[in-house]
């Protein structure tokens, strides 16, 4: 079972993502939590690369090469050996954010964009995406809060997310069976508890 988590920045994804963990862990599942980009050396390196704020000149494109090079390697040499041999996969972002952040917000084309993915994931895609949506407004107030975690990509506009944001919900409704939307501005208990009830529901579904 392969689980992802997307949304705007501040949306609490990361902390859903170590709760989930938890939860699959108790129950007994073989759980692997990753993240991207990153997850393997060379995708960490190029998280570096991606991240530094000296990079201020990287052209959109070369952004979404570098997300997709981290992604490939993620891809083969841990999300599918896990997937092979039973586990879980929960990831904090996939290929939906490319989509969303390098399409939508930066309007790079779709067809390029899913031409690259489906080389990077050879066509792996998750039983279900999680989309913890809120105003971008508020997420990036929360991403100031805690200024050490305060990085290149989040310095855009506020239009920028709100089309990122925009981009996320398209996808979410032209793929309903694969996407299930939370209210992020929900408390981080509320939003956990629909979280476990939609893995959940995929789990009865895959192993009935
Ligand atoms: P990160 O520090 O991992 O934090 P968070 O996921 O909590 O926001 O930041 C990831 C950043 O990279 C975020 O600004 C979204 C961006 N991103 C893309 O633009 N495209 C992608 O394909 C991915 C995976 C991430």
């Amino acid at each position: 079972m392969f689980v992802t988590l997307e949304g705007t920045e501040g949306s609490g994804k990361t902390t859903q993502c170590q709760m989930l963990r938890q939860h699959l862990v108790e129950k007994g599942h073989d759980v692997l939590l990753t993240r991207e980009p990153g997850g393997t050396k060379i995708g960490q390196q190029v998280r570096e690369v991606l991240f530094d704020q000296r990079n201020h000149d990287m052209t959109p494109e070369a952004e979404f090469l570098l997300f997709s090079a981290s992604r490939a390697q993620l891809v083969r040499d841990v999300i599918k050996p896990h997937l092979t041999k039973g586990g879980v996969v929960v990831c904090d972002r996939y290929f939906d954010s490319s989509l969303a952040y390098q399409g939508y917000g930066h309007g790079l084309g779709h067809d390029v964009l899913r031409e690259v993915t489906r080389i990077a994931t050879g066509g792996l895609r998750p039983n279900l995406t999680l989309l913890l949506d809120l105003p971008p407004e508020e997420g990036l107030r929360r991403r100031r809060r805690q200024r050490d975690q305060w990085n290149r990509l989040d310095a855009h506009q506020l239009s920028f997310h709100s089309r990122v944001r925009q981009g996320f919900l398209e996808l979410a409704r032209d793929e309903p069976d694969r996407w299930e939307v939370i209210d992020a501005s929900q408390s981080t208990e509320h939003i956990f508890r629909s979280v476990r009830e939609l893995v959940e529901e995929l789990q009865s579904s895959l192993y009935k």
